[in-house]
């Protein structure tokens, strides 16, 4: 089987390590930032009959034309039938947009510390990957960022807004200075666009190679996997060629249609994780050792002495964060809490001044 497995996969793939995702039964879970609200019985109910209606036995629509629609609307658009490319979730756009850039010799450019995801992709699809490390602060160097366009032609890059795991929006001044510089297309990434006021999404159309992309995710439906990607149309359809043509389930296309036309109940899940978010980050400021970062996103980056120590320890009071002192440089001492319900936060925060007082 080795002489198989060696014979006929690639070096690259058989040297990559699988995306980590950590076991949690039984844990707070608060290092994937989900909703930890699940959705009302009367959702619930809705849910299951709809579902119970679908004719599993046929291919999904593929254009999903109504979804586009509500997705559309969700963003405030005016087009009834808004350009959009849809992704079983934004991973998935993030992979047909490196496969469609993969020619020979192309560049792909993001900031570090980011979402990982951007670097994975590009090294899976065999595309260089270009990192710029942010300033201490996560904040975007302009001109080393300015500098590394012009030497690289990067044919893609990618800016989360707000980055991930940093939590902040970059100045959007430099931001767009970066899609004017740019040779190729530059994707803004607003995963997290529901817990903040600042979106790109007013600057769609101004510039030809300008894409905007989310993801339901944050919202509230990390399990239905369901990310789009608009702008222009001329290159959405090349995009759209790179796409499987059933690659959202009748089940996902089924519960985001439902759950779209509930989105009050979703809304005001953000609102109370947003105030959350506040007075988790005034609790963890109270705390000595602690430094904590603004975001604006639905988690809180925060730098403790003894971090991998602090990890383990939470972990052993039954909280699962995420550990990143060692995924960057720029990130050592950092640890990463998703904003959960009041009474999460709570034994967060309880278990957290345990654990930095016995150190
Ligand atoms: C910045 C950013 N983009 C995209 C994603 C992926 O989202 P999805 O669940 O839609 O694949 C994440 C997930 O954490 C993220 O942080």
């Amino acid at each position: 089987m080795e002489d198989l497995v060696g014979t006929v996969v690639r070096e690259d793939i058989r040297a990559w390590n699988a995306y980590p995702v950590p076991v949690a039964e039984g844990m707070i879970k608060l290092d994937a930032m989900e909703n930890p609200y699940g959705c009302s019985s009367a959702l619930r109910a809705r849910l299951s009959s709809t579902l119970g209606e679908l004719a599993l036995n046929r291919y999904p629509s593929p254009s999903a034309v109504q979804l586009k629609r509500q997705l559309g609307a969700l963003m405030g658009l005016a087009d009834d039938t808004p350009a959009m490319v849809l992704g079983n979730g934004s991973d998935e756009l993030i992979q047909m947009l490196a496969l469609a850039v993969a020619k020979p010799g192309a560049v792909i450019l993001g900031v570090e510390p980011s979402f990982v995801m951007f670097r994975s992709i590009a090294q899976l699809a065999q595309v260089n990957f270009v990192g710029v490390p942010l300033e201490p602060d996560f904040s975007l160097n302009g001109p080393v960022l300015l500098e590394a366009i012009a030497r690289h032609r990067p044919a893609l890059t990618f800016l989360a807004y707000p980055n991930n795991p940093t939590g902040n929006c970059f100045d959007a001044q430099t931001v767009e200075a970066v899609i004017q510089a740019s040779p190729g297309l530059v994707v803004v990434d607003e995963a997290y666009y529901p817990f903040t006021d600042h979106s790109f999404k007013d600057r769609l159309g101004r510039y030809p190679n300008l894409l905007l992309m989310r993801t339901l995710s944050k919202l509230g439906l990390a399990g239905v996997r369901l990310g789009w990607l608009c702008g222009p149309a001329e290159i959405l359809a090349e995009i759209d060629k790179v796409r499987l043509p059933y690659n959202i389930s009748v089940l996902d296309q089924a519960a985001a249609t439902v759950m779209l036309e509930h989105r009050a109940e979703l809304q005001a899940q953000v609102e109370a994780i947003v105030q959350e978010r506040g007075l988790l980050a005034s609790a963890l400021r109270t705390l000595a050792q602690v430094t904590v970062f603004p975001s604006a996103a639905n988690f809180l980056l925060f730098r403790v002495p003894r971090a991998g120590q602090v990890f383990d320890g939470l972990r052993h009071h039954g909280i699962l964060i995420k550990n990143l002192s060692q995924a960057h440089p720029l990130l050592q001492g950092c640890l990463r809490v998703t904003v959960g319900t009041p009474d999460e936060n709570r034994a967060f925060l309880d278990a957290l001044s345990r654990v930095l007082d016995s150190q």
